[in-house]
């Protein structure tokens, strides 16, 4: 390919944390290149029932540049006190999600629900399919069936069958598997009904067990390091095959979670990448054409999740510069994937 600009309509990201003390800089940067962001609430306190929920949307537009359409989709996080009456009442309200992450699986989810304990909320998905929600999940399972404690490479496929369990109890609920980091999990959401997809990050695109640990437990690059971790080149190349392949089940969602240096160079770190869109949409580029898969980009960013989640398309364009570039060492004071990397692509100023 011999140009040298590129110009595409802004996506959304599916997948995004928005936390404190850098609430403005990841809305600004995420505003940049998306023209709107799911904004997971797995906070601290979580985001429970709607007036959290509006009262976060406030702080996250009042961090938005004068006159910027950014849309902000609000979430509020299942926990062990989630009713049927309070996903109603977000519904009614203009929550569009519920997020999951189960209990003591990732950050800030000690007080969710487990997943053993999931079909004891099932009146609550109930609500959620009758209202028209989105569940939005991080599947992964911390146990074996037989209750033994799995290593990190082994949760996401473990998690398979719960989710399974909920596709087939709720055949009209919008379901997402974020963050899909496994052959076996693409594999699922592709044979499975649309009501099923998946988001998909850079990073699980790129990355292998290696660039993360030198043996199990053992986290040598802690910038590298999220949940789910990164898995096997075969993995790997899942994520990526998905990505470029023009199949709706799969689209955006960047997990850009932003934590402090402290809290990623203590022992362990806290698991989070942060790719904002001026690093995520130029990877996602540059895979694309290394995959001679251009014709299918637009769908992936622009329109298969705005689709799915029933939202507008965006007026707004990006445009894109063939240009090396080297990722900044920060932002704001948290270090960027790909930091001091170059990319070869730029999103125009
Ligand atoms: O690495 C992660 N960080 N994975 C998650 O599921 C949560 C996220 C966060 O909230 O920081
Ligand atoms: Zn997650
Ligand atoms: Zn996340």
């Amino acid at each position: 390919m011999s140009a040298t600009k590129l110009k595409i309509l802004k996506g959304y990201d599916f997948h995004c944390h928005f936390r404190r003390p850098v609430v403005k800089t990841a809305v600004e940067l995420t505003a940049e290149c998306f023209c709107g962001a799911v904004a997971m609430g797995n906070t601290d306190p979580p985001i429970a029932i709607a007036d959290d929920a509006l009262l976060y949307e406030r702080e996250i537009r009042a961090a938005l540049p004068f006159g910027c359409a950014f849309q902000p989709i609000m979430t509020i996080m299942l926990t062990k006190m989630t009713t049927p009456q309070i996903v109603i009442d977000a519904a009614r309200r203009g929550i569009k999600v519920v997020k999951y992450i189960p209990e003591g699986v990732s950050v800030n989810s000690k007080e969710s629900v487990a997943l053993e304990k999931l079909s004891d909320y099932f009146p609550v998905l109930e609500a959620m399919q009758e209202n028209d929600m989105v569940f939005s999940g991080h599947w992964e399972s911390l146990h074996d069936s037989k209750g033994r404690e799995l290593e990190e490479l082994d949760r996401e496929e473990a998690a398979i069958p719960f989710l399974d369990k909920v596709v087939k109890t709720f055949p009209t609920l919008r379901i997402v598997a974020e963050h899909a980091s496994t052959k076996k999990l693409i594999d699922y959401v592709r044979q499975s009904p649309l009501n099923l997809r998946a988001t998909l990050t850079m990073h699980h695109a790129l990355l292998t067990f290696c660039n993360v640990c030198s043996e199990p437990g053992v986290i040598t690059n802690p910038y590298n390091y999220c949940k789910p971790i990164a898995k096997t080149e075969e993995d790997r190349q899942a994520v990526e095959r998905a990505m470029v392949s023009g199949d709706p089940h799969f689209f955006p969602g960047s997990d850009m979670a932003p934590h402090p240096l402290s809290a990623k160079q203590k022992i362990p770190p806290v698991a989070g990448i942060f790719c904002p869109g001026k690093i995520f949409v130029p990877l996602m580029l540059e895979i694309f054409l290394a995959n001679n898969a251009l014709q299918n980009l637009s769908n992936f960013y622009e329109n298969f999740g705005a689709e799915f989640y029933g939202l507008p398309k965006s007026l707004e364009s990006l445009e894109l510069t063939q240009e090396d570039w080297t990722v900044p060492p920060e932002y704001d004071g948290i270090v960027p994937f790909m930091a001091g990397q170059t990319l070869h692509w730029k999103v125009a100023d």
